[in-house]
């Protein structure tokens, strides 16, 4: 699936906008097709490569904060610019338009520290394009998002490489950031530590697996011997990402199944499962949007806002005094945790990671099709602990002991080769490219691209990686654990 973007008609150049100054966008990523020939990427990938010749580079070049859109339209408005014929103008009319992102007219320079905003306004209005709607999205959009809209998806990484990136998916080949590991080994390696597979847990279940990459990664990483006994069981809501699931899952050596349902209400019964590992899924389960009335009242106009406001009484959750006219609260991701404590063994554990926040109230992030909601972490805790887990939460680097000056490639330059590449019938996968795996990948073509930078991986501009947190829960009540102490390499063991 394809997202479409909202039209947008192109700029007209007239009154005020003449005698606003240029400036293209940082970090432009160029590829040099030809000797006389330049291509560029506008955001919206719907929109066919801008290819420029020697005189459209010049207009580009000339973009510097220091030439008016009027001097620009004189000395270029009627070259032709490029071997697509368009003259100067149709290019000048169009660069600013937040499909195209390319340049951007103002009085002020729209980068550095005070004028960041305007990149991220041209990119919000992008955004809210993908969708065509505003902020919150009503309550059955997310489901029906994975039920219908997903049902031709799946057939190769593109989703996941376009419409919703992940952590683990840009981490599914081996990264310097990660000790030369995948995303997936260095999860169980984790895992174990934490000493969640000791005992061995029997019935695992991932939820929402995406492509399945870590369900076979995490089998890698474990002896076939040390998987005997244990089922590895995939559950999603998207049939087509299901299928794929259980066979990395395969590959990765379990013993796999799958079950396609909503991870809001687990098909399984009370204290079966035993482990339980949920990847950036949390914000894709319903969101609710509460009025201040309803919060102050404590009733709801309907069921499910009733629902949520039942959470908020019952775990006391702070809601504030200063309230807004209207809030979205994440009733799905509490949902889920309740189901865990449902569905887990005394003793079971579940690792949950998504990218959210601990104060305030959810914000919406648009993502091309649909719209993600962050999760709001301290509300999510305090649920986990009024159902009786014992819980911690950490950053997903922190958990993962990442490397966090390890440089990769922007992931914005990322998705630009990679439709150069589609353009030249070269494969190029989206993902945390460091510079000697970049270069062996594009080999013949680095030399004519110009633009590629890297950003250390915990660096706010690369992926918000400090965003992303760890919520790792555990039931209690299991079998007693054989405690040891270390002294001198033996270990002495004792039973508590
Ligand atoms: C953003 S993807 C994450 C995929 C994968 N875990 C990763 O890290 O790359 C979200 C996944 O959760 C699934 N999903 C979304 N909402 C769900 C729900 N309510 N119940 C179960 N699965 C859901 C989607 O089909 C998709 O596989």
């Amino acid at each position: 699936m394809k997202p479409v973007a909202a039209v947008q008609d192109p700029l007209p150049l007239t009154g005020e906008t003449l005698n606003l100054f240029a400036w293209h966008i940082p970090d432009l990523v160029a590829y040099q097709h030809h000797e006389d020939e330049w291509w560029f990427a506008p955001l919206d990938d719907n929109l066919p490569l801008i290819r420029l010749n020697r005189t459209g580079l010049d207009m580009l070049r000339a973009m510097n904060g220091h030439t008016t859109v009027d001097a620009l339209l004189e000395q270029y408005g009627r070259k032709i610019c490029g071997p697509d014929g368009q003259p100067g103008l149709w290019h000048l009319e169009r660069w600013a338009t937040p499909n195209y992102s390319l340049c951007y007219y103002g009085a002020e320079p729209p980068g550095g520290h005070r004028h960041k905003g305007k990149w991220d306004l041209l990119l919000q209005q992008i955004r809210e394009g993908w969708s065509g709607q505003e902020g919150f999205e009503g309550e059955a959009h997310l489901e029906d998002f994975h039920h219908h809209e997903l049902s031709q998806a799946a057939d190769d990484d593109g989703h996941f490489d376009v419409i919703e990136t992940t952590v683990s998916h840009l981490f599914r080949e081996p990264n310097e950031a990660l000790n030369g590991l995948t995303y997936g080994r260095l999860l169980m390696r984790q895992l174990r530590k934490l000493g969640w597979f000791t005992p061995k847990p029997r019935i695992i279940v991932e939820i929402g697996g995406g492509l399945g990459y870590v369900a076979r990664e995490l089998g890698k990483e474990l002896l076939p011997f040390e998987k005997q006994g244990m089922t590895y069981c995939s559950l999603d809501i998207t049939g087509p990402f299901l299928k794929r699931q259980v066979s990395r899952a395969k590959a990765g050596g379990w013993n796999a199944i799958g079950t396609q349902a909503n991870g809001e209400a687990l098909p399984f019964t009370d204290h079966s499962v035993d482990l339980v590992i949920d990847n950036e899924n949390m914000a894709d389960m319903t969101p609710v949007k509460l009025t201040k009335q309803e919060l102050s009242s404590g009733r709801g106009e309907t069921a499910q806002h009733q629902e949520a406001l039942d959470w908020i009484r019952r775990a006391r959750l702070p809601i504030g005094t200063d309230l807004p006219e209207a809030v979205i609260f994440n009733l799905g991701p509490i949902r889920f945790v309740a189901e865990l404590w449902r569905v887990l063994k005394p003793g079971g554990h579940a690792f949950l990671s998504e990218f959210g926040i601990d104060e305030g109230w959810p914000a919406p992030v648009k993502l091309p099709g649909h719209t993600e909601y962050e999760v709001q972490y301290s509300h999510l805790r305090q649920i986990a602990r009024w159902l009786g887990f014992q819980e911690r939460y950490l950053s997903l680097p922190q958990f993962l002991g990442l490397k966090p000056d390890t440089k990769v490639l922007c992931t914005g330059a990322a998705y630009t080769i990679q439709r150069f590449c589609q353009a030249i019938d070269k494969p190029f996968i989206i993902r945390a490219y460091t510079e000697p795996e970049l270069t062996q990948t594009l080999g013949d073509m680095l030399p004519k691209l110009q633009g590629t930078h890297y950003h250390d991986v915990a660096d706010p501009a690369w992926f918000g990686l400090l965003d992303f947190k760890v919520l790792l829960l555990e039931k209690p009540g299991g079998a007693p654990k054989a405690q040891f102490t270390e002294q001198k390499g033996y270990r002495w063991y004792s039973q508590r």
